[in-house]
């Protein structure tokens, strides 16, 4: 059997209409439950929760309000970022490329992107990856627009995802990777994942993606602590999810949001710290857990990069830089390199 036909084999097919259709995982796929990370994360001595905990359906709208919060800077820079690059992306595209997006999420940004298609496509195909379901709602909310939009979601991790891309078929991408979501990885786990996107792409293909950059340690410490709340919210709600899927008890005010910016590793440190002497049950992880006044669990690390070091990342992967755009405050970056 070919690999290509196996690869399918592993995935489910649903197919919605003409223009849409999605492929899932069987559930064979082995993967870690919330259950089991939780409890492993949690039980040690250096506690913390993995940031991707942090999207359930109420997760997910609190990050859709920090993107249009005044203190955090990213969302809109990039987005002004993104406007701008329009003529001059489209000079490395040609009628034979298609969209691939990681973590598309909402895929608010992608509309611009996918404006820069329509000028030079007249049927457009793009292929969104993402582990949450938001996926189908958000294919369908892109359909109204764009009705020449062909859309292949898939419902998985980064990497499966991109395997999956790579069997498909032989057509050329445009890969998209927005928002920063590279700055969650600590530097050996950025590094692989940059790696692992290479060894997927041909020759041919493309990658753009979005990454924050050093600055004032002021405006990056408002932009994960606004003073609206939005963020200690967003924070906390990760241990609200724990109360309702694990059958937790955390009371939520006994913690207190945290973001620190260290210098030294050029992130932006999230916390939650624990304002009493406690312990919470969390049963369907089958653990009771000791929380020291003062202690925290670690929740995210949002890494900021220089340029010389994005470009050396990047020749480090196997990349070669094509072009690479910022904004006028030198805030953000948006990279457009293919394989070497
Ligand atoms: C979605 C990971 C890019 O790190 O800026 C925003 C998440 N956390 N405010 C970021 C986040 C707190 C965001 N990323």
């Amino acid at each position: 059997m070919n690999t290509a036909l196996q690869k399918s084999l592993t995935y489910k097919k649903y197919v919605i209409d003409d223009n849409l259709q999605y492929f899932k995982p069987h559930s064979t796929k082995i993967e870690k439950t919330f259950a089991d990370e939780i409890c492993s994360s949690l039980s040690g001595d250096s506690k913390h929760i993995h940031p991707k905990f942090f999207y359930d359906k109420k997760g997910s709208a609190l990050f859709d309000k920090i993107c249009i919060l005044p203190e955090y800077y990213p969302t809109r820079t990039e987005i002004k970022i993104l406007k701008n690059l329009k003529s001059e992306l489209s000079e490395y595209l040609d009628g034979s490329f298609r969209l691939v997006e990681l973590g598309s999420g909402s895929s608010m940004k992608t509309r611009l992107i996918l404006d820069i298609f329509s000028k030079i496509q007249n049927k457009i195909e793009y292929f969104p990856i993402d582990i949450s379901e938001i996926l189908t709602e958000s294919s369908e909310l892109l359909q109204k627009d764009y009705p020449n939009l062909h859309i292949t979601g898939i419902i998985d991790t980064y990497e499966g995802g991109l395997e999956f891309i790579e069997k498909y078929d032989d057509k050329k991408n445009l890969i998209i990777f927005l928002g920063s979501s590279f700055g969650n990885f600590i530097p050996n786990e950025g590094k692989n994942f940059l790696q692992k996107i290479n060894s997927t792409m041909k020759k041919e293909d493309l990658f753009l993606i979005g990454l924050d950059l050093v600055k004032d340690k002021k405006i990056l410490e408002n932009a994960y602590d606004d003073s609206q709340g939005i963020t200690a919210n967003f924070n906390l709600n990760v241990l609200s999810r724990i109360n309702d899927e694990l059958d937790a008890d955390f009371d939520l005010n006994n913690f207190e949001h945290c973001a620190k910016y260290n210098e030294k590793d050029q992130r932006v440190e999230m916390y939650l710290k624990s304002l009493v002497n406690q312990s919470v049950i969390i049963s369907k992880a089958n653990i009771s857990l000791k929380l020291k006044q003062g202690e925290l669990i670690h929740t995210e690390h949002s890494h900021k990069y220089k340029i010389s070091q994005i470009k050396d990342l990047m020749e480090k992967t196997g990349f070669e830089i094509k072009q690479n755009w910022l904004d006028v405050n030198k805030h953000y970056a948006l990279i457009l390199v293919s394989k070497k």
